[in-house]
């Protein structure tokens, strides 16, 4: 083991034996036998899938001191070969295949299936009534999808008319809610009793238990989030690799799953494991940069709706908070402050070409960053830490609302760019050859309307609009209010691309034909207007409701909800809808996807009171705007003056102001200004 991981290892010792007042994992010098049984398990584990299990036992009270040197002394070769965890909790379950809520044996499966089978019938109904909902179309493609629709809409109708749509989602998220020891922590990803093929949908994904997470806060159940919140955090610490290689202390699982094991030598007992998958087992191994910003988000919407601030001002918490921020603060060979990730590393997690850059990553990084500021406790030894993320604050809303937006003027201003300039005043900073302007963009820019694009490289500008990374950087005003307006006023625009029959499409347009095969790898999954090749997810329906309700103007949320609400349970839930006006279930889509019935729950409970999407908002950041208004360089412009003190100097220290004009800074407080005077 390095001394780095050794530091770590106990920086995350010292924060668990801190905690008080919470049942977590504990284990103690007197239970060594248990331990090193259990120890022994994990190895196994460990040397056949590089992952390891958290056991939670009600016989384990305490930690173990001892273990935890021994651990931290191991070499690597050691340490592969021995425990992974400094700490375990066993929980003997006698009746943990009932508590669990993921064995494929309870009722709620065959519930389902009965479902399934009694509604065949009046499917057929239902199926001819949605055709004739359908508005004429005249695109040859899109006819043809229609014709296709009819096939698809044999899905079973819910058992009873009049459940409402609302209760029925209840029902369902209820039912995929997961008990580890009895207590409720998370939800499974998809409860679909008609896919033989599980794959990891029946594990709790550290991304789609938010929705369910706001679900249940916002209906007043507090006590599953602030479980999912402090059972994660323990998943934060572990040790992980991959063939040998570790990634970064603080980085969150992307899922989980509760195992129920047979307890050894008592076939009338079985042990609970918490099993984290880091992105070690995931396909195409993709280490998930969104779980920990997604739980920093999470964890102020839990404090701000409950009104219990202890959780996160416990020093595991904020030792957490810290580890997930020190991991995107970390200096690396960038010259952006956007953060620098792989291909696949948040929602749309396969290759899709979004390495880089990504905008999604950039709008969660920034709320994370305003929210953990809001969270954290001032103490001796985090002031530098709360410099950076400071100075990051700043660079990062420069950054994107000045170099990714993009609407008909700079569409036209990146069309008639100089390229080839070396000065530290380029006009066109990044080299844009206009020639990768493509021509559906030209044809699909709204006169009225922008948006801001999905990636930005050197010579590169990713023009696709992502959905989740647009409506986001209005929750979190990393958009200006001026540009918030414009992404809302685009989505108007161009609702019968990205609504059309279902909310939302992920991104816009597809990637076809040749581009497909060379950014996608040929990925059958991602074909055209599929899955994250421009398909239509109804879990994005929460978080258009909450940037329109920023915005105040909730009637475009309600229209899509209502839209949604056309076909979504009767096509029992879907994860996803393929084609360019979303008319078919997705071609592997999941059934009873979890998200996509909590992204519906949230987005009625926000419309039935706006005023509950405070605890995910946040407003244009005041200290940033008067940073820059109180910026005062002194002479003319050009990079001697960076050099120059300002009032806030500190705040700029760090910043690689190279990259900095005082001319565009200047521009930014102006539009600042004028923008939040709007
Ligand atoms: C797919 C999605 C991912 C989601 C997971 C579980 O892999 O791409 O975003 O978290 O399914 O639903």
């Amino acid at each position: 083991m390095s001394l780095g991981t050794s530091k770590a290892v106990f920086q995350v010792l010292s924060r668990a034996v801190s905690q008080t007042g919470y049942n977590e994992p504990r284990v103690n010098s007197s239970d060594l036998s248990l331990h090193s049984r259990f120890g022994v398990k994990c190895m196994t584990k460990r040397l056949s899938r590089h992952r390891a299990l958290i056991v939670c036992s009600s016989m384990l009270q305490s930690r173990l001191r001892t273990y935890q040197f021994q651990w931290m002394g191991v070499s690597l070769h050691d340490y592969n070969k021995t425990y992974s965890r400094p700490w375990l909790k066993t929980c003997k379950c006698q009746r943990a295949e009932s508590a669990s809520g993921i064995t494929s044996g309870d009722g709620n499966v065959s519930r389902l299936l009965n479902d399934v089978e009694t509604s065949n019938s009046a499917s057929n109904v239902m199926g001819t009534k949605h055709i004739l909902d359908f508005e004429n179309v005249k695109d040859p493609q899109l006819k043809q999808e229609e014709v296709l629709s009819s096939n698809v809409t044999n899905g079973a109708i819910r058992d009873s008319f009049d459940t409402s749509i609302e209760e029925e989602a209840w029902d369902l998220l209820r039912e995929s809610v997961v008990y580890y020891c009895g207590n409720p922590i998370g939800t499974i990803a998809a409860k679909d009793p008609t896919s033989s093929n599980i794959l990891n949908y029946d594990q709790v994904f550290i991304r789609d238990f938010i929705p369910s997470g706001m679900a249940f806060l916002l209906k007043g159940e507090y006590d599953i989030v602030r479980n999912f919140i402090l059972y994660t955090l323990q998943l934060q610490s572990w040790e992980k690799t991959m063939d040998c290689h570790s990634p970064g202390q603080g980085l969150m699982p992307a899922s989980f799953k509760v195992r129920t094991v047979p307890l050894d030598g008592d076939d009338s007992a079985t042990e609970e494991v918490l099993d984290p998958d880091f992105g070690e087992a995931a396909i195409g191994r993709v280490a998930p940069v969104d779980s920990g910003l997604w739980w920093i988000i999470l964890l102020r919407a839990y404090g701000k709706c409950s009104g219990d601030r202890s959780v996160q001002e416990r020093v595991d918490v904020q030792t957490g908070i810290k580890m997930i921020l020190r991991l995107c603060l970390a200096d690396g060979f960038d010259m952006f402050p956007t953060l620098l990730v792989t291909d696949g590393s948040c929602m749309i997690d396969r290759r899709m070409g979004i390495h880089g850059h990504p905008l999604e990553i950039q709008a969660l990084f920034y709320s994370a960053l305003l929210c953990a500021r809001e969270m954290l406790t001032p103490e001796d030894g985090s002031a530098d830490l709360i410099r950076a993320l400071n100075n990051r604050l700043v660079a990062l809303s420069f950054h994107i609302r000045e170099y990714y937006w993009i609407d008909m003027k700079k569409l036209n201003e990146i069309y008639r760019y100089t390229t080839e300039e070396y000065s530290y005043d380029a006009v066109n900073k990044f080299n844009i050859y206009p020639d990768q302007i493509s021509p559906w963009l030209v044809e699909w820019m709204p006169n009225k309307g922008g948006y801001l694009i999905g990636n930005l490289q050197p010579a590169h500008m990713d023009f696709r609009f992502f959905s989740l990374g647009n409506l986001w950087s209005v929750v979190n005003s990393l958009a200006t209010v001026e540009q918030s307006h414009a992404i809302l006023d685009l989505i108007e625009a161009k609702w019968s691309d990205l609504v059309a029959e279902m909310p939302f499409k992920i991104c816009y347009p597809a990637l076809d034909g040749q581009e497909w095969q060379i950014i996608t790898g040929s990925d059958p999954k991602n074909t055209p207007w599929s899955y994250h090749n421009a398909g239509s997810w109804p879990t994005l329906l929460w978080q258009l409701t909450v940037a329109c309700i920023k915005m105040k103007r909730t009637h475009i949320a309600a229209k899509a909800v209502e839209i949604a609400e056309r076909r979504i349970s009767r096509d029992r839930w879907p994860e996803y809808y393929d084609t360019k006006r979303s008319r078919l279930i997705g071609k592997q889509s999941r059934l009873y996807q979890t998200w996509s019935i909590a992204g519906y729950l949230v987005a009625k409970l926000l419309l039935a009171d706006p005023s509950k999407a405070n605890i995910l908002i946040t407003e244009e950041d005041s200290e940033l705007v008067n940073a820059l208004i109180s910026a005062n360089p002194r002479g003319k412009r050009g990079r001697k003056n960076l050099k120059q003190t300002y009032i806030l100097s500190d705040t700029f220290k760090s910043m690689k102001q190279e990259v900095w004009s005082y001319n565009l800074m200047k521009e930014y407080v102006y539009k600042v200004k004028g923008s939040s005077s709007r």
